[in-house]
């Protein structure tokens, strides 16, 4: 009898064993983590680092501080900020030196200035975080073409 019920146990034990590893499997758990490497893959530049920040919060805080100089999508106004999607000074530079630039602008008087007119520090919004900017950062390397 006492066999009996240790029989039963054991195997009791290997089933609960079982559905736990082969349910784990199944489990939607999976896709958010795929998900966001697929979506990391696709905002990185070819062949350079996968960006730290979150590339769709970034868009909203580029439309609401950036586009007004930078345009909807990073391509730039004439006249105003510079295009975004060509250019070589941020493919140049690591998403840390990016946030660093972002926070510092360039100024008229900046020798590296090419336009004459100024890049005013965090796009003229003092509000923008380090973590808002690197998200930031992720989108603008989602929209550049080379
Ligand atoms: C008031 C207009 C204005 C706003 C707002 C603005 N920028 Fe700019 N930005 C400029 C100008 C003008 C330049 C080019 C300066 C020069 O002549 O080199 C520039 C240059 C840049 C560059 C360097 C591009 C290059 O190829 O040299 C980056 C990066 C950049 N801006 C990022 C941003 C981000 C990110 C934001 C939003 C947080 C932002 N800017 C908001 C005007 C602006």
């Amino acid at each position: 009898m006492k066999r009996t019920i240790i029989a039963i146990s054991v195997a009791l034990v290997v089933m609960l064993v079982l559905a736990a590893c082969g349910g784990g499997k199944d489990k939607p758990e999976a896709t958010p983590a795929a998900a966001e490497a697929a979506q990391a893959a696709e905002a990185a530049p070819a062949g350079g680092a996968v960006s730290q920040g979150d590339a769709e919060k970034g868009q909203k805080l580029f439309v609401a501080t950036c586009s007004a100089c930078h345009g909807p999508a990073g391509e730039g106004i004439e006249g105003l900020g510079k295009d975004m999607t060509t250019s070589d000074f941020i493919a140049g530079l690591s998403d840390e030196e990016l946030v660093e630039f972002i926070k510092t602008g360039r100024d008229t008087g900046d020798p590296a200035n090419t336009t004459g007119v100024a890049m005013p520090p965090k796009g003229g919004n003092p509000t923008l975080t380090d973590e808002q900017l690197m998200d930031i950062v992720a989108y603008i390397r989602s929209i550049h073409k080379q």
